[in-house]
Formats: C-alpha cells, structure tokens, sequence
C-alpha cells in the first residue's frame, strides 16, 4: 500500500515514519511536509536511501500541488498530521491556524474523494473536547464527550473534526479519527513543555511556568500513540474516532520538578510568569474503546518513557542548538544541493 504521510517532518509524524518505514517494508511511506518553522528536515533526513520512503516539500493548503501530487502518486492511505501546532502561537496569531488545520484537511479530503483513496485518517488532539474540572479526578473524556474548545487552536482541530465526519456522511470519504492526549519524547521543537525545560535547565536558565503550575495533562509516549495510530488505519472501522490517552496525569509543576531532578538541577530555576490566556484546566483521556476494539496497550510506562526522552535530548543537545541558531532550516536546501532528493 502507499501511504501519504503529511506533517512528517514534524515530531508526531517524524516519530510515525521511522516506526512504520522500519516495519512495514513492504508498504512505501511519501513524506509531505511545507517545513514550516515547526518541520525539520534533520528528523527525517536518515529516512532517505530507504526503498519505502521519500520526501516530497510542499503545502496541504496548496490545492493545485495537492491534485497534482495525487494525480501522480495513486496513494491508498492519507494520515494527516500537518498542523499549526502550538496554543501560545494560536493566540497570536488564529488565521494561520484556520488556513492550515481546517482549510488544509478540506483539501486533502478534496483529493482523497477524487482520486479515490482507501482511508483518510486525521490526528486530532483531546483538546477539542475541552478541560476537566482540577477537583473531579474521576472524570475523564470519552469519544463521546461533547466538543467544547477554549484555544483557537483547539477550536481549528475541532473544526477539522467536523468537516471530516461531514465528509464521511455526505460523501461517503472512509475517514478515521484519533485523538490524543499531550505527547512527549524525541524530535519534539524546543517550543513545549517538555524540551523547553529540559533545553533551559542544560543551560542554567530560568524556566517559566503558567501560573502556579496546577494544570494537569495526561502525557503519553509518542511511540504508544503512533502505534494506536497505525492500528486504527489498518484495523479501525470507518467513521469512527478513538481517543488515546497515556493515563499518566501529572501537573506542570510535578513534570517540571522531576525533569529537573533527574538532570540534577536545582528547582530554583522555576519561575511562575502570568498564567495562558484561556489556559485549559485538566486534560484526561479513556481509551478503553481503542483497548477493547483493537487491543491497543501502551508499551512506555511514564517513569521509563520520560527517563529516555530526557536522556534523549541530553544526548542531542546539537539538535537543539541547531534549532535555536535556526541553521536546521538550512538542512533542506543543503540536501537538495548534495544528493538527489526525489520529486514526484
Ligand atoms: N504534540 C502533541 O502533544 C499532540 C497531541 C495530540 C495531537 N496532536 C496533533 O498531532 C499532529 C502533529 O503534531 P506535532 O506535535 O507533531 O506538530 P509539529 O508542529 O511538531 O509538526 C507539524 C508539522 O506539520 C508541518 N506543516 C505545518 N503546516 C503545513 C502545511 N500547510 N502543509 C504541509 N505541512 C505543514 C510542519 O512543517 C511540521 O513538520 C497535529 O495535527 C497536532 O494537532 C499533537
């Protein structure tokens, strides 16, 4: 089968390719990615030689690009990660966020309905169903759980989510969705939670923290939600949605306490600064249903899965600097001079 994997020069979907070129040969993955400022091709340039795999530069939001590149490559399966990802920019800036989540999955499902294709499969987030309350722990979201988003971020996801089940019921698009809760581990851009701290604390710096640190978010190890991911497309029944969760809820000030405890750093570093506007309260997933209906189970418990990913970015501090210098947003461009990057 071939597979369009958009967004994968991101963390989530960067993560996804190195997992499935690796197991699944004889499937062949197209990587679509625009490189925004999140994209890095440094986290998917050891992709390249592999005989599943190539990278394809270009924009989901781009309607005629897309055609063409469908037109060509005859895919089977679309999974779309590409997104404007991060809360703090969305208030910023909404527009970029409605233009690429919402306007940039139209278009794709555009040309999954034209060229006919097997599966389209979004990546949502749990925050389309919005926050729980601090003091009800035994809440939690369910599939089912109404929509009620508080970011324009969020509110962009949902919308994506809408428009997908729409073209589910009105066209007939064999559509799947996922969604998740907050994830961690290697290739995540030092602009969240988790590698901003552990980036800060390597250098000794401050490290800043909404609030008084008391919301809390359910983390989980890329690699568990990649694998729910890859199951639902192969196994998942069409128009349904899954939720997946880490069942690890921890608040932002334990998360960052322990990162700074495992790197021997001294917690006087953290200094709370003026709260997120809008700041989600509680984030927790059931994911009994992915459970029981495609005997998804998590492979990282939450000790050793953040244990590795702080070794993991102790062990790649050029892979930060890079980013922070801004040379990996040369890394494509010096690719493409050197070797013979494939088009479509
Ligand atoms: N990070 C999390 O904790 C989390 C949790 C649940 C769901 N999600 C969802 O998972 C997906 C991936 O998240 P991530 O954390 O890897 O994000 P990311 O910001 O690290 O990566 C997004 C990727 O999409 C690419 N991109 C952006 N706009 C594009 C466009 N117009 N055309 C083509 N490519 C474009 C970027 O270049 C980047 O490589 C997103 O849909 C996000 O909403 C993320």
């Amino acid at each position: 089968m071939k597979f369009l994997i958009t967004g994968g020069a991101g963390f989530i979907g960067s993560n996804y390719l190195h997992y499935v070129t690796e197991k699944y040969k004889e499937d062949f993955f197209v990587c679509l990615d625009a490189l925004t400022y999140a994209g890095n091709y440094h986290n998917i340039e050891m992709l390249e030689g592999k005989e599943n795999y190539k990278f394809v530069k270009g924009d989901i939001t781009d309607r005629d690009f897309i055609d063409a590149l469908f037109k060509s490559e005859h895919f089977d399966i679309v999974i779309n990660f590409a997104a404007e990802s991060h809360v703090d920019n969305s208030i910023k800036n909404p527009a970029i966020f409605l233009n690429t989540n919402i306007i940039g999955t139209e278009v794709l499902m555009d040309a999954c309905l034209k060229y006919g294709i097997k599966r389209f499969h979004q990546i949502s987030t749990d925050e389309v169903y919005g926050d729980l309350p601090l003091n009800r722990p035994s809440l939690l979201f369910h599939e089912d759980t109404p929509i009620k988003t508080s970011s324009p971020y969020s509110t962009s996801k949902a919308s994506a989510d809408l428009l997908v089940m729409a073209y589910h019921r009105t066209y007939g698009l064999p559509v799947t969705i996922s969604r998740c809760s907050n994830n961690y581990g290697p290739y995540q851009f030092p602009e969240k939670l988790i590698p901003v701290v552990i980036s800060k604390a390597l250098k000794n710096e401050k490290i800043p923290v909404y609030g008084k640190g008391e919301n809390v978010r359910d983390w989980i190890h890329v690699h568990d939600h990649n694998v729910g991911v890859d199951l639902i497309v192969r196994m998942g029944k069409v128009g349904e949605i899954y939720n997946l969760g880490g069942h690890s809820e921890r608040t932002n000030l334990e998360l960052v306490k322990l990162i700074l405890k495992e790197l021997g750093t001294s917690e006087d570093l953290i200094t709370f600064v003026e709260d997120r506007k809008g700041h989600d309260l509680r984030y927790a997933i059931d994911s009994s249903k992915i459970e029981k209906e495609l005997g998804w189970t998590r492979e990282y418990s939450f000790d050793e899965g953040i244990r590795k990913t702080i070794d993991w970015y102790f062990n790649h501090q050029d892979w930060i600097k890079d980013i922070e210098t801004l040379e990996y947003q040369k890394a494509y461009q010096e690719k493409k001079q050197t070797s013979l990057s494939k088009t479509f």
